[in-house]
């Protein structure tokens, strides 16, 4: 190994490289299922994993041309795929637009690209907006609501809101927006869940300054492991977050899924039926069963109850996975069963846990 050079800022590691900078942990998120089985099992039936809010009725994948794979994808591709995403969202057709591999990509950039101040996280919400404005150098506190946020550079709302579904109207948000561009700040709307809610979507307000809407395709479309999200904004703020995300930041078959399902009205305009009634199953379902019910939307639902821990407990040993949130230990989220059998099981295990 070469010499270290101690007028350096970097300290070499034991490897020779650089340490690397701390990072806020990850935290835990739903869906772990190593995990689960770590700590209850192996369930005989398999998981029922109702930890997430992805949509377990997914879009149908269709047979792909092999050239998506053989190929890098092209640039008539990306505009293809943002063009339906464009219309789909409901956002005007000169916004700038920008694809990542999933909404968390965009998370993850977007506190990049901001000079540092005091960012305004409305929780309690999805962990990862202020681990990644922290990890970024920004000052980050999280607020009650939108009331509570003055002298924020930064003001970062998850709309709906995952795990409670609280719901902020377009026009309180679209002048949360101006106030803060007046003094060239950012609000940022995480819609990763709005595709249930479309009427509360600021789609429509994309490309005004100090707005940036974040989409997910994975939740509604139940294709999370595809990895594909956009941001929607400003054109200059979408070309830097294109700049940092780099070339073929997205697959090409995820382009072209993502594409397809964008453009099929009909099954989308049929999903969102299809996903309220089973929310509205599951809300009496859990009701029936003594919860209380607190929130969520269609892709997910939260229940309160003093036996959270306990219940959780009860139906992971029977593998129907929820999930828990340390920092709120009376609340359960739910995600929607994905067959009968699914809704059979879970009714049985509630009924034998509580
Ligand atoms: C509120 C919210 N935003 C964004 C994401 C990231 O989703 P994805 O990267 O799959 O688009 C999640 C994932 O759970 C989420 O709950």
């Amino acid at each position: 190994m070469g010499h270290r050079d101690k007028a350096s800022h970097h300290k070499a590691g034991r490897d020779g490289v650089a340490e690397l900078p701390e990072v806020p942990a990850i935290a835990d998120h739903g869906g772990q299922i190593q995990a689960a089985t770590a700590a209850f099992g192996e369930p005989a039936e398999g998981w029922l994993d109702l930890s997430t809010g992805i949509n377990p009725l997914p879009y149908p994948l269709p047979t792909l041309a092999p050239e998506l794979w053989t190929r890098l994808p092209d640039s008539e591709l990306f505009e293809a795929a943002r063009r339906a995403a464009l219309a789909y969202y409901g956002a005007p057709a000169d916004a700038g637009i920008v694809e990542a591999a999933g909404s968390q990509a965009l998370i993850q950039a977007l506190p990049r690209l901001v000079p540092r101040g005091r960012v305004a996280v409305v929780g309690f919400t999805y962990a990862e907006h202020e681990r990644c404005w922290r990890a970024a150098g920004h000052r980050v506190m999280e607020t009650n609501g939108l009331d509570d946020t003055a002298g924020a550079t930064v003001v970062v709302v998850t709309n709906p809101n995952n795990p409670d579904g609280r719901l902020y109207g377009p026009l309180q948000l679209g002048a949360l927006a101006d106030r803060l561009a007046a003094d060239g700040g950012l609000l940022v709307v995480d819609e990763a869940f709005a595709d249930v809610t479309p009427g509360h979507s600021l789609a429509t307000q994309a490309g005004h300054p100090g707005l940036v809407i974040l989409r997910s395709f994975g939740k509604f479309f139940g294709l999370a492991g595809l990895r594909l999200g956009y941001a929607l904004g400003a054109p200059n703020l979408a070309q830097a977050l294109a700049a940092h995300l780099g070339p073929w930041r997205v697959s090409g078959p995820a382009l072209a899924i993502g594409r397809l399902a964008m453009e099929d009205g009909a099954w989308i305009a049929a999903m969102r039926e299809t996903l309220a009634t089973a929310a509205g199953r599951l809300d009496r379902l859990l009701s029936d069963s003594g919860l209380t019910i607190i929130g969520g939307t269609a892709l997910y639902r939260l229940a309160e109850t003093a036996q959270a821990e306990a219940l959780h407990a009860a139906l992971a040993r029977q593998g129907i996975l929820l999930r828990r949130f340390a920092r709120r230990p009376r609340w359960l989220r739910f995600g929607l069963p994905p067959d009968e059998a699914g809704w059979e099981r879970l009714a049985r295990g509630l009924r034998d846990s509580l």
